[in-house]
């Protein structure tokens, strides 16, 4: 059996729902699942109940993971109307996420005047990352350049986004930009067909913009999972929450592609490892990686899964890579099914 050793994966955009939706995730679960998908490093986001806005929350959080995280992590403020220039520790902040569209959570910012205050206050050497579809990337790539900073761009979905965003970079603009396996792999002919399990911010695309995220995939400096959590019976409801997890089968996806020569390994750890450490500014853990069998077959299954809601929109699907084992600071934290990490042993990041 080949054994495949890669730096472990740095996932930049997960919601592990801890405090206040613990029954999707908490910290302890959500971190066992990015253990077993090769993940050793998370940044957590704001949309929590209460939101992650002020320097309260900011410090909840801290206690929480400290206790209960079994990798290492982040965390991002999230911007409102009334936060912008606010000291909040911010040393201990990862990035500011702002949320330009409709999403799961109450974030979304309206005003355009709200939206300059953030970009005019927020540090320089800090990220802002937003979520923007169509229009608002525009705004986004518009407004980082009249500032004179950077923006990082959160799963870009559409054909017109990718290539909007590398005409922005060709062009001298300080954009970073992560996609998504979901919109790396799934389209809406997948969404018609399991209904609310579908249901994701940004909606999945055609079959002509995922393959436009592949056609980009050199301009793409991140893959995260966006890793959000619902249970069955959330998304089996009349009103399905937009959100599907991913920490544990973005590895998984990413191997099979380099199987099918989709991917070259090397590209491989850029999206998964130095990408996502050089846009937040986040010194990887030291002495972290994970053994890969490139050769294993098996099934994605959500039963399998350590996430808390257990199910995944992979369900069923065939790949060739298997995470075997993975070490977090030359402890080995998971081995073949197993998370060994106990809860409270995961760090707070080192952030630049
Ligand atoms: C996310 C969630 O559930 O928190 N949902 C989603 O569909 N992606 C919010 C977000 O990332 O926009
Ligand atoms: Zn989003
Ligand atoms: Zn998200
Ligand atoms: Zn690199």
């Amino acid at each position: 059996m080949a054994t495949l050793t890669l730096p472990a994966l740095i996932d930049i955009h997960v919601h592990l729902r801890d405090p206040g939706a613990t029954h999707k995730e908490d910290f302890a679960t959500g971190t066992a699942a990015a253990l077993a998908g090769g993940v050793v490093a998370v940044l957590d986001m704001p949309n929590n109940t209460p939101p992650t806005t002020d320097e309260a929350a900011l410090r909840r959080k801290g206690e929480l993971a400290s206790t209960k995280a079994r990798c290492d992590f982040g965390f991002y403020l999230g911007a409102t109307v009334g936060n912008a220039g606010q000291s909040v520790g911010i040393h201990e902040v990862a990035g500011l996420k702002m949320y330009l569209n409709e999403t799961y959570g109450p974030l979304q910012l309206e005003a355009l005047s709200t939206v300059m205050a953030h970009f005019r206050h927020w540090p320089r050497g800090k990220p802002i990352a937003a979520h923007a579809e169509q229009l608002s990337t525009a705004v986004v790539i518009g407004l980082a350049q009249l500032y004179g900073r950077s923006a990082h761009i959160c799963h870009v979905s559409r054909k017109a986004e990718i290539e909007l965003i590398r005409h922005a970079k060709a062009n001298g603009a300080k954009i970073t930009c992560e996609v998504t396996p979901h919109h790396l792999f799934l389209t809406e002919q997948y969404a018609e067909r399991v209904g609310g399990f579908g249901h994701v911010k940004p909606a999945l695309g055609t079959p002509e913009d995922r393959e436009a995220l592949w056609a980009n995939l050199d301009i793409v400096d991140a893959v995260a999972s966006d890793h959000a959590p619902h249970t069955i019976e959330e998304k089996e409801s009349e009103t399905p929450p937009p959100g599907v997890p991913g920490l544990e089968t973005t590895l998984p996806l990413l191997l099979n592609a380099v199987a099918e020569g989709r991917l070259s390994v090397e590209r491989l750890v850029e999206l998964t490892h130095h990408g996502p450490a050089r846009v937040m500014g986040v010194r990887p853990p030291e002495e972290s990686y994970v053994e890969v069998d490139p050769d294993a077959r098996h099934l994605l299954h959500g039963a399998d899964l350590l996430t808390k809601c257990r199910w995944t929109p992979f369900e069923g699907m065939r790949v060739q890579g298997l995470v075997r084992s993975v070490y977090l600071r030359g402890t080995r934290v998971y081995e073949d099914g197993e998370v060994l990490a106990p809860p409270g042993s995961g760090r707070s990041l080192v952030l630049s």
